[in-house]
């Protein structure tokens, strides 16, 4: 599906940008599910809930995730008293993380001939899906990703994970592309990973690898919807704040390969009754 000129280029930067490989009815499809599966989301277990043990139940939440599709919501759009500032259209912005193979509209786009061609093409031999989120930047409300590399969140030994990351809406400077560092995936690789400490708790462990500065500086990777960018699961990447009146809504899909050891302290485990899967198959 790559030219050995993008498939150099990847090797060069950590990412490849991929113009109109999604058709626009496809994009559509995906974000009016994504409306579709808000509507039908009660957003009351959000509510009541002092700090700590909203904190905890949040943490809960989040950790059960890997194998279910469940709403994530801008922090800006809720109250001190857990209730919501704004329509839950525009509160949710993040629905993950198992829409891959839980979801069937998600599912299809997922686990098609597209993804297994690009996921070859970079190496990977026997890929499985990890993790899928939509995401929505939305107008005004949408707010920023710290810059990070995928690998400290999903870890694998050897690194492996590699990013798929498709435009449903136009993505520009103004409403919060995607910025990335070329080149950065070929620094000392992540000083930490992200691990669970219980069903409720969190922490970082060190990996022993501390940071160089930064050598670049990021560019922005502006997308049309129906853009995929690939993205090397150690490259630094970001997306700023959407303070325009466009919305920006991406759909991503992680994959790990099956030859790397997934660590049972991984944040996101599936149910036993859910395994990953190949992306054909
Ligand atoms: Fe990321």
């Amino acid at each position: 599906m790559l030219t050995p000129q993008q498939l150099a280029d990847y090797e060069r930067d950590g990412f490849l940008v991929l113009p109109d490989l999604v058709d626009a009815e496809t994009c559509d499809v995906l974000v009016a599910r994504a409306a579709d599966l808000i509507q039908g989301w009660d957003p009351a277990s959000l509510s009541v809930f002092t700090t700590d043990e909203q904190t905890r139940t949040t943490d809960e939440y989040f950790l059960a995730s890997g194998g279910d599709v469940r709403f994530f919501v801008e922090s800006e759009a809720v109250a001190s008293d857990g209730s919501l500032t704004v329509p839950k259209e525009a509160a949710v912005n993040k629905i993950g993380h198992a829409l891959h193979d839980l979801d069937p509209v998600f599912a299809d786009v997922s686990h098609s001939d597209w993804v297994a061609a690009l996921l070859a093409d970079v190496g990977m031999d026997s890929p499985l899906l990890l993790q899928s989120m939509f995401i929505s930047k939305g107008p005004r409300i949408g707010g920023e990703v710290g810059e990070h590399d995928d690998a400290t969140f999903l870890w694998t030994d050897p690194v492996t994970v590699t990013g798929i990351w498709l435009a449903l809406q136009d993505a520009t400077v103004d409403n919060g592309c995607l910025w990335a560092v070329p080149g950065g995936h070929k620094w000392a690789g992540p000083a930490r990973r992200f691990v669970r400490t219980s069903d409720s708790t969190t922490d970082f462990v060190d990996l022993g690898k501390p940071q160089p500065p930064h050598p670049a500086e990021a560019v922005p990777l502006e997308a049309k919807a129906g853009t995929v960018v690939l993205l090397h699961g150690l490259l630094p990447h970001r997306s700023s704040a959407n303070r325009s009146d466009a919305p920006r809504a991406a759909y991503t899909l992680h994959a790990i390969d099956a030859s790397a050891d997934y660590p049972d302290d991984s944040w996101l485990l599936r149910p036993d009754d859910l395994p990953l899967r190949a992306v054909l198959g």
